[in-house]
């Protein structure tokens, strides 16, 4: 069920493909989510990092990885000294898919056809980006990049080729570090923080 798209013509520009993803109902996501948080960064940086999706954050304030999954990320990226001003960040799915639970939005992790609609916008940002290196944190990312929907552990730290052909680095999404704790947490950290310094070294 492909939905209506934005009908000005195909984006040129990454400006205006912000604005066009912006007005997308490409999927139901759009209906109960605030906004559409499109990829932010250094459009110039080599370096495309994926996550899944917006968490509540996110959403509100438009912008991916400001919450707490963010703040671990951006933690690790200093620690393996990837300046997350010189690289891109972005999202598997571009808008917040949750439960209503009282006054909290609980996070939902996007069905595979919601990955696959919002692909269209994943696959236009590389075409127009051509990262030379991509890393995929967590599963949602690794599928929608690879098509390859296998667990993550064996894949972890490992390169492997996007459906476009590009290399992608597949680790593990800040946010299943924070759902765990002592040393199983400190472990997958210190993973995330040697496949982010892995990506530093492969991009030079
Ligand atoms: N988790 C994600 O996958 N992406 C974000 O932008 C924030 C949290």
């Amino acid at each position: 069920r492909l939905r209506q798209v934005p009908d000005d013509g195909p984006p040129v520009t990454l400006h205006q493909a912000r604005d066009q993803a912006a007005r997308c109902t490409r999927c139901d996501l759009c209906h109960a989510a605030t906004q559409t948080v499109f990829g932010r960064g250094d459009p110039a940086a080599g370096l495309m990092i994926v996550g899944e999706a917006p968490g509540d954050h996110e959403d509100l304030q438009g912008r991916p990885f400001v919450g707490p999954a963010g703040q671990l990320l951006h933690r690790a990226m200093a620690e393996a000294g990837i300046d997350a001003d010189r690289s891109w960040l972005t999202n598997a799915v571009k808008h917040f898919k949750f439960t209503p639970r009282g006054k909290r939005r609980l996070h939902q992790t996007p069905t595979a056809g919601e990955v696959r609609h919002c692909r269209w916008w994943l696959d236009l940002e590389r075409q127009m980006l051509r990262p030379g290196l991509t890393v995929a944190l967590g599963a949602t990312a690794a599928h929608a990049l690879t098509g390859n929907r296998d667990p993550l552990t064996p894949r972890r730290g490992r390169v492997e080729t996007a459906l476009d052909g590009g290399p992608v680095l597949i680790t593990w999404h800040p946010s299943l570090i924070l759902r765990q704790d002592g040393p199983t947490a400190e472990t997958a950290r210190a993973q995330l923080v040697a496949d982010l310094s892995q990506a530093a070294q492969l991009l030079g």
